[in-house]
């Protein structure tokens, strides 16, 4: 781990020797009538990597904000995310600049590859393009998302080129051990999507919130605290201005050994995936 930022947010160094800040506001879902302003506010609440992707249809929105922010945007983290419809390598190409000109931005921190979708088989295509627009400069970092082991090294064996990142979904309920450890053996950073298992029974359990009672915090800045420590990056997603304020403040305060082992015990194996799952996920 790296630094901290000025707002306090410890940078991740990735293998290709960039840094992504741990943790990030999450776009998914975000209406698109409100989302100019909910960046604009999670910047103001100190946020400086924001999360969108093709698919969430509020890239356009996402650029507004950036255009409005007073911050530079070298101070700036932008991920988006290219959709399934576009594996083939001109296709890739393609979504790769309608994303740019709808972020309103030339160069991007990170791009990736939103779902494998094995059954299309062209994933390796599509990373094939990511190296080649990452090696014209348009693209500072690349990586993957939903990518189990098989997906991934598959794509490592025949381009060469490992991913940065693999953004998963990952929260107590889904802790996704074996996948998180081979991308650690293999120095890929996890980022944990919906890492407050959206919110619901998770924020609810019985073990988050007598932790949360114990350290006087909320149960959903206890289980951000949880991934911290484990260094994931994580992304939440809130429409909520006090929310998003709240995400964010989770380096004052850590969990003990005994807290961190409590929740580690939670984990309900496959059982506690709220996603679809990578390997037939047919969208
Ligand atoms: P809201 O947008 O009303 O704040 P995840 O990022 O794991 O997918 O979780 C997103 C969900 O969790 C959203 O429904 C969001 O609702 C809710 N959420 C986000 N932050 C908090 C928080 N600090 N406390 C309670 N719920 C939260």
């Amino acid at each position: 781990m790296d630094t901290p930022t000025k707002t306090n947010i410890p940078l991740i160094n990735l293998l290709d020797g960039n840094h992504i800040p741990q943790v990030g506001y999450g776009m998914w879902q975000v209406s698109e009538d409100k989302a100019t302003d909910l960046v604009l506010t999670a910047i103001d609440a100190g946020y400086t990597s924001i999360d969108t992707a093709m698919i969430y249809y509020n890239e356009a929105e996402l650029g507004k904000a950036l255009k409005k922010s007073s911050v530079p945007r070298d101070d700036l983290f932008i991920t988006t995310k290219l959709w399934n419809d576009s594996h083939s390598v001109d296709k890739t190409k393609v979504a790769f600049d309608e994303s740019m000109k709808l972020l309103g931005l030339d160069t991007l921190d990170l791009y990736l590859i939103h779902w494998p979708a094995p059954e299309q088989n062209l994933y390796v295509d599509a990373w094939s393009s990511l190296i080649e627009l990452q090696s014209e400069g348009k693209i500072k970092s690349i990586g993957v998302s939903n990518f189990h082991i098989p997906h991934l090294e598959n794509i490592i064996t025949k381009t060469n080129v490992s991913p940065v990142i693999n953004q998963i979904e990952l929260h107590p309920y889904f802790q996704q051990r074996e996948l998180k450890r081979w991308c650690e053996d293999n120095s890929i950073v996890v980022e944990a999507w919906s890492p407050l298992g959206r919110g619901g029974e998770l924020l609810d359990d019985p073990v988050i919130k007598s932790i949360a009672q114990e350290l006087k915090r909320s149960p959903a800045q206890v289980v951000l605290r949880w991934h911290i420590q484990h260094g994931n990056v994580v992304i939440p997603k809130s429409a909520n201005p006090a929310r998003i304020k709240e995400n964010i403040d989770v380096f004052s305060f850590q969990l003990s050994p005994q807290q961190m082992m409590s929740i580690n015990s939670l984990d309900r194996g496959s059982s506690g995936r709220i996603g679809p799952n990578p390997d037939t996920a047919n969208f």
